[in-house]
């Protein structure tokens, strides 16, 4: 079993921040979103991968290399247009060489990883299995129509669901879809669809499973999606103080802060919380639950909570920041402008803003 892992795209929705990077580094809980991903892919036994790189291809390369230090053989696969996730199947045929594959979409997260599908397609000699998952919001997903236990039809972003099971981004593939994606032709959105694909395995009469996604999944289109998964994944944190926290500080819950890192006086830190390494937090700083903090970040007379600051940023904005995205390299420095409590900011890279 070989894998495929999805890093292409535009990232639109979550713009400013991927003006200037790829979307699937941003950070959860401190680490690039798609190493969850390849982690998931290589406990399921995978031993090589692709990766497909789009438009914005920055930092991609440069973070999984050839994969030897995740324990993994990694090729990259160019899609300089998102053309579909059909059409990434489709350029990667060679690749592939006639080995099933797990196709993992490194926008989403998983608590679970991938095992459970490539368990249910060896067990049902399938050539797809879909995961699903309920969700309350089915018309921004591809939808699985089941009847009587069995899957019928799957349809992309439905204006009007039939079904509210969502397919999560992992799919597992024996070669037969290399024939239906080569069949299928655009959508309205000028996209080759997998739904389409997967839909034509099931008219001719393919083994197309469903199964069910055990434990949370997270889709993480949009800044708020980022901010959830960054909760659901640091509600698993291990405290772990590496760095140094002054006596007049307070650290409480589940805490990590990373080597080098400095809590200074009159700061408190309620978890769960991750610091990264070689940060300076204080004098006056509170980080509230479900906050990451990058590598080399400065935060001083300021509050933050439910938020995520990326690598090498400043904070001292003498206000409390709540439920915001601060890209990396921002400065935030303080005004005398009275704000109402609580500020919720999306700042792109390398910003400098006074609030
Ligand atoms: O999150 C689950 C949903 O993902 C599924 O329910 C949908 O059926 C599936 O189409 C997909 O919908 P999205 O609207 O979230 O797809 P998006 O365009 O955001 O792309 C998903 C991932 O695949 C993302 O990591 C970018 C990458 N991608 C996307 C396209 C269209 C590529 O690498 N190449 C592409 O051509």
């Amino acid at each position: 079993m070989k894998g495929l892992l999805l890093a292409g795209g535009h990232g639109t929705r979550l713009r400013p921040l991927t003006y200037t990077g790829n979307k699937h580094l941003l950070p959860i809980a401190n680490k690039p979103m798609l190493l969850y991903g390849l982690e998931h892919l290589k406990s399921a036994g995978i031993g090589e991968v692709a990766v497909i790189l789009g438009p914005i291809k920055e930092g991609v390369e440069e973070t999984l290399g050839d994969g030897s230090s995740f324990g993994i053989k990694i090729t990259y696969v160019d899609q300089p247009e998102p053309k579909g996730l059909a059409h990434a199947v489709l350029i990667s045929e060679d690749f592939m060489a006639g080995e099933p594959f797990v196709m993992y979409l490194g926008d989403n997260l998983l608590k679970q990883g991938v095992q459970d599908f490539v368990r249910a397609f060896d067990r049902d000699g399938a050539d797809c299995v879909v995961g699903v998952s309920p969700v309350k919001d089915p018309s921004r997903f591809g939808i699985a129509e089941i009847d009587e236990g069995k899957l019928v039809r799957l349809v992309e972003k439905p204006k009007e669901p039939k079904s509210n099971l969502a397919l999560i981004g992992v799919y597992v593939f024996g070669p037969a879809i290399f024939d239906s994606v080569k069949k299928i032709k655009p959508s309205w959105r000028n996209e080759l669809e997998i739904t389409d694909a997967i839909q034509r395995l099931l008219d001719e009469g393919r083994r197309v499973r469903v199964q069910k996604v055990n434990g949370w999944w997270k889709d993480t289109g949009r800044p708020e999606d980022l901010l959830e998964a960054n909760q659901l994944v640091l509600s698993d944190l291990e405290g772990n103080v590496e760095g140094e926290v002054s006596e007049d500080a307070q650290v409480t819950g589940r805490v990590a802060i990373g080597k080098d890192s400095k809590v200074l006086e009159g700061s408190r830190i309620r978890g769960p919380v991750i610091i990264g390494k070689n940060c300076l937090i204080g004098p006056n700083v509170y980080v509230g639950p479900y906050t990451s903090v990058g590598d080399e970040c400065l935060l001083k007379d300021t509050e933050v909570e439910n938020s995520i600051v990326m690598n090498g940023s400043r904070i001292e904005s003498g206000k409390k920041i709540v439920d915001s995205l601060i890209g990396s390299h921002s400065t935030i420095l303080n005004s005398d402008a009275t704000l109402p409590k609580g500020q919720k900011l999306i700042v792109g890279e390398r910003s400098v803003l006074q609030i």
